[in-house]
């Protein structure tokens, strides 16, 4: 393994990165996949355009907590693993972690988590993991605590979709508060990424500033981040959410300490699943409160 260097990474690592990444996930999902779950798909092109876009906005905001492993053998193509985390204030989090399949197993993943740990340089943390055992055995003797997760998935069935009141849509202008109300549940503002997120995802925010909350959707209107001061505020925007939902959703990230999600998932008739755990260290987990995969 003395080929494979560690190193900070690149504006031009980020297309080989991309392939590495799509390469190690595509395989770990079809490896973990349960008998009878949807059939795992190779990531599609405006997918990984996407992942690079992401990617490239974390290098140019906190490049410290970038790392790649580099195979010398494979030339310019030879990113073989990848490790992409960011500081935001005294909040560390991890937005992707991967090495390739025929390179695991070999010391590389430590060698990637030990420089994003470095940077995190003893900040509470979080992330969401995999259920990988390669994964979850290196979070947890980096003392992070797992809670598992649970997803809702399926189609809203819409003749249960309440009323919904309160809410407007989110401007920029909004991210003060925004960054306040994240402070309070995580300790720390999302300070730029809620310049990134705006810019990709519609925002959806609570009008009322003694029970603030705001929830960001993708372009199928899913929530990707939910945060809110109060459970029936977090509710209101999660019913929006499903509300604007076009076929099968999905509300990732669910923790027990956000059981109010799983009530308004159970009421508009989606199934309970379980995936991955949030791992947090140093800190509780945040409610009422959805993470979002990359941004946490
Ligand atoms: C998780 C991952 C990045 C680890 O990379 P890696 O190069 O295989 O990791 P290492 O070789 O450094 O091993 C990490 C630790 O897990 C152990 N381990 C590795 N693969 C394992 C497996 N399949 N089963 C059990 N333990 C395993 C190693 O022994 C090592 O522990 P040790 O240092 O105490 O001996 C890699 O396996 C991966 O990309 N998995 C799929 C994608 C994924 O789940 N990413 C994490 C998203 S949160």
């Amino acid at each position: 393994m003395d080929s494979v260097q560690v190193r900070p990474m690149r504006e031009d690592d980020l297309r080989s990165a991309e392939r590495a990444s799509a390469v190690t996930f595509l395989e770990a999902e079809r490896s973990t996949g349960r008998v009878g779950g949807p059939e795992a798909e190779p990531r599609s092109a405006v997918a990984s355009e996407q992942w690079i876009d992401r990617m490239r906005f974390f290098l140019s905001v906190d490049a410290g907590g970038c790392w790649v492993a580099v195979d010398g053998d494979e030339g310019a193509a030879g990113t073989v693993g990848f490790a992409i985390s960011q500081n935001r204030g005294r909040l560390w989090f991890l937005a992707t972690y991967g090495v390739l399949p025929s390179h695991q197993g070999r010391g590389v993943g430590k060698r990637l988590m030990d420089a994003a740990l470095a940077h995190a340089d003893g900040r509470p943390g979080i992330f969401s993991s995999s259920i990988h055992p390669g994964a979850t055995r290196r979070y947890r003797m980096a003392a992070f605590s797992l809670h598992p997760q649970m997803q809702m998935v399926g189609t809203v069935d819409r003749s249960t979709l309440p009323a919904v009141h309160g809410l407007r849509e989110g401007r920029a202008d909004d991210f003060a508060w925004m960054d306040e109300l994240d402070q309070e549940l995580r300790g720390a503002g999302h300070g730029p990424d809620h310049g990134y997120l705006l810019g990709t995802r519609r925002l959806v925010v609570s009008r009322d500033g003694a029970r603030p909350g705001y929830v960001y959707l993708d372009d199928r209107g899913r929530a990707s981040l939910l945060a809110a001061r109060h459970p029936e505020t977090a509710q209101t925007l999660l019913w929006e959410a499903l509300a604007s939902s076009r076929g099968s959703t999905l509300v990732n990230c669910i923790t027990t300490a956000n059981e109010w999600a799983i009530d308004v998932g159970l009421a508009a008739r989606l199934d309970i699943g379980q995936e991955g755990y949030i791992a947090v260290r140093g800190m509780p987990v945040p409610a009422p409160y959805l993470a979002s995969g990359h941004f946490l």
